[in-house]
């Protein structure tokens, strides 16, 4: 598998090339789906202030990787930080914003979502949504999405969302499966600052150690993989 690292001097260097790259997937219809947390906050927000103008916004649909079961207006909820951090400065269509209702009930909010994907998303040979970019991030045990160390979402063959459990706060949680995100054209983990460097060393040198974190197993078959890190996060590469 090539692993493709893109190393930049902070996480304003970074957000400014991640940006350039967004502006240019953007001159052709695209689906992009987005983590959540707090990392791709300074992204959103470069966006919005220098690309908010030069974006063909209404190319792209945008969907989350995973969404906590909260209210859209909650502090939690990752819909909530993009449309404060990118949706309220941009001008984009509202049919192009695909949130996860975190709202109602999980099991009905995951099969809806599922629904949503499997209706917008071509599919592949192997019968599941191909989204043509993954952006995720990286928690410091391991998890992406909301894929966490020890949850048996990691062996479910068939699903491409499902509800999970957050073990440090016990919050449910709606996410994609790896199985989804093994099947994108292209998966770009964004991971900065030097409390993720550990565990960015663990799993980019392929240590025995990082085969119980989640985020060891994307590894897209038929797409590309990249790891876009500042020197703090890849400071023990
Ligand atoms: C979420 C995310 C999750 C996040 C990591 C890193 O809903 O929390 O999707 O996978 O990307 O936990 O979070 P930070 O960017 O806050 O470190």
């Amino acid at each position: 598998m090539n692993i493709n690292k893109k190393i930049y001097k902070d996480p304003f260097e970074l957000s400014k090339f991640l940006s350039d790259e967004i502006l240019e997937v953007s001159k052709k219809k695209i689906n992009i789906a987005l983590s959540g947390g707090s990392t791709p906050k300074l992204l959103f927000e470069t966006l919005s202030t220098s690309y908010h103008n030069k974006i063909s916004w209404n190319n792209i649909n945008f969907y989350w990787s995973d969404e906590r079961c909260v209210p859209p207006e909650h502090q939690d909820s990752n819909y909530g930080m993009t449309k404060k951090y990118l949706f309220n400065n941009i001008l984009i269509p509202e049919q192009n914003i695909h949130r996860i209702e975190g709202e109602i009930a999980p099991k009905v909010a995951a099969n809806n979502y599922e629904q949503k994907i499997l209706n917008n998303i071509k599919k592949g040979s192997n019968d599941f949504p191909i989204f043509d970019w993954i952006i995720l991030g990286l928690g410091t045990d391991g998890h992406t999405a909301s894929i966490f160390p020890n949850s048996s979402l990691e062996i479910f063959p068939k699903n491409i969302c499902a509800v999970a459990v957050n073990p440090q706060t016990n919050q449910q949680r709606i996410t994609f499966t790896i199985n989804l995100i093994n099947n994108a054209k292209r998966v770009s983990f964004l991971v900065t600052g030097i409390n993720k460097a550990k565990i960015i060393f663990e799993i980019l040198s392929g240590k025995e150690t990082a085969i119980k974190y989640p985020a060891s197993l994307i590894k897209p078959p038929n797409g590309k993989l990249e790891w876009w890190l500042d020197e703090e996060a890849a400071s023990l590469l």
